[in-house]
């Protein structure tokens, strides 16, 4: 069975027991040959075609010496109805029916005239190629002859291009864009000792390549660092929108390849998406556990394409913990500089902030506890306190400002100086 729209007259027809289908159109130029194929579900015997003169015939209908123009040069083979030589005659209505009629197609034939426009415009094929690259025409097949048709044997197809005597290749090894045009194929038979033919148009448009969008890598950016930690796990992503399948983007250790190998301890992976204008690709670099020698490395994404010159930006690895211990010290050995320094300044300060808060007086040798020691030395100057001068100062510190003194007496004697 074959499927149809289920449309009033549809069920109309189910019903009145005869199946009918939506009819096939078909174009065709005069003295051309045209094919109607019947796909009903039965043997050959029981078809026949009604024609547009209204006439039935099946396979052993002789037309040859027929009056009637419209069923000259008509043949019936199997399933298919061959007009070997259309006319105007031809043009109209036509079916193929089982002999109980249960099932029933339609076909309608428009002839057009050698020189029609509008047969022009319908029979029109496209077909699109790129400069430089190979290009190969195809010959539509539409409503032809089955190749076993007996009888009828095919001779072959012949290009030519419009505006142009000789003939035309239809395989070109490198196409230009002055090979877009109209090509005609002709695709012609023999039939008892007679040629008969069918031409169809392939319009071919060679695009050049630069109508193609340009292909570029997105990130990262040319010697862009990446502060890695030594034995961690980095994977680099290197995203490029791409224009064509042929454009190749991947890893260059220094100047050798890395490798997709997942077993090695540096590896890329790839993948890709289709987007409206263009492909989206990401190549991966992943360093299983960053070593110190892959520090020393340049890493250089790279995108290779036919079209364009290739481009590729380099990277570098630099290592995060070594940079943060390098801060750490310096900060460390201004902070231990400035404490020393303050250290040193405020000592006295410091000294007696720790007495009077911690109370750790120092003891002289006998044991007591003075406010201060007199310790006297010979000068070398010869200005030296007397006898008299030592007993006065004495006597005016200990009586008049209450101090209690102690006196180093093994350095004391008559000659000696003397020093608070
Ligand atoms: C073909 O049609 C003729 C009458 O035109 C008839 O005698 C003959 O039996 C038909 N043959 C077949 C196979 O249906
Ligand atoms: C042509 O041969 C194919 C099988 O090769 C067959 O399916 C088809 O029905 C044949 N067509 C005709 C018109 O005999
Ligand atoms: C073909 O049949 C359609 C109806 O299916 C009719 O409108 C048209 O006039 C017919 N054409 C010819 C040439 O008889
Ligand atoms: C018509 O004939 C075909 C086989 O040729 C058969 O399958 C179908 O059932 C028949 N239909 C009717 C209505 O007799
Ligand atoms: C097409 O252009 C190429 C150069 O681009 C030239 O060599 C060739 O002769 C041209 N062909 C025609 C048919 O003009
Ligand atoms: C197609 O080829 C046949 C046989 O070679 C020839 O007779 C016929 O004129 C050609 N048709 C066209 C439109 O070139
Ligand atoms: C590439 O490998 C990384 C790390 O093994 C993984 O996360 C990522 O999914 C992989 N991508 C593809 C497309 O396989
Ligand atoms: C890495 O690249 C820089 C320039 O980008 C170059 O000066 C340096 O020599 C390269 N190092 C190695 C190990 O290739």
């Amino acid at each position: 069975m074959v499927k149809v729209h289920l449309t009033p007259l549809f069920l109309l027809t189910i019903l009145s027991g005869v199946e009918l289908l939506r009819p096939k159109v078909l174009y065709v130029r005069e003295g051309e040959m045209v094919v109607l194929h019947c796909h009903l579900e039965a043997d050959d015997s029981g078809l026949f075609w009604t024609i547009p003169s209204g006439q039935r015939m099946n396979q052993t209908s002789d037309t040859s010496t027929s009056a009637d123009q419209s069923q000259m040069s008509v043949l019936i083979h199997g399933q298919s109805l061959v007009v070997l030589q259309t006319s105007m005659s031809h043009h109209g209505n036509y079916s193929c029916s089982l002999g109980n009629a249960s099932s029933q197609i339609w076909f309608r034939l428009t002839v057009y005239t050698a020189q029609s426009s509008e047969y022009k415009e319908k029979n029109q094929y496209p077909a699109t190629c790129f400069t430089q690259e190979p290009c190969t025409l195809y010959c539509p097949a539409a409503n032809i002859p089955c190749t076993n048709i007996s009888g009828i044997s095919s001779r072959g197809i012949t290009w030519s291009k419009e505006g142009e005597t000789s003939l035309s290749q239809s395989h070109f090894p490198s196409v230009q864009q002055n090979d877009s045009g109209v090509y005609t194929c002709n695709r012609s038979y023999t039939y008892k000792g007679q040629t008969y033919y069918k031409t169809f148009a392939v319009v071919l448009n060679v695009q050049t390549n630069e109508q193609l969008g340009e292909s570029m890598i997105l990130s990262p950016k040319q010697n862009q660092e990446f502060q890695v930690d030594l034995g961690s796990t980095v994977v680099i992503d290197c995203k490029a929108v791409v224009t064509s399948e042929a454009d190749e983007v991947f890893w260059l250790s220094g100047t050798s390849f890395v490798e997709k190998d997942d077993s090695l301890p540096v590896f890329y992976n790839y993948s890709w998406e289709q987007g409206a204008k263009d492909i989206e690709t990401t190549a991966s670099l992943i360093f299983k556990k960053v070593s110190e020698d892959d520090l020393l490395r340049n890493y250089t994404c790279k995108l290779q394409s036919d079209h364009q010159s290739s481009t590729f930006v380099t990277i570098v690895l630099t290592p995060k913990a070594r940079d943060l211990s390098v801060i750490i010290c310096i900060v460390g050995i201004i902070v231990v500089v400035l404490v020393a320094s303050a250290v040193f300044k405020f000592r006295i300060d410091l000294a007696l902030f720790l007495r009077d808060t911690l109370g750790c007086y120092g003891t002289p040798p006998d044991g007591k506890k003075y406010d201060a020691c007199l310790m006297f030395y010979k000068s070398s100057s010869g200005v030296e306190l007397g006898k008299a001068d030592r007993k006065w100062l004495e006597g005016v510190l200990e009586e008049r400002f209450g101090y209690s003194l102690c006196l180093l007496s093994e350095n004391f004697s008559e000659d000696n100086g003397m020093e608070v």
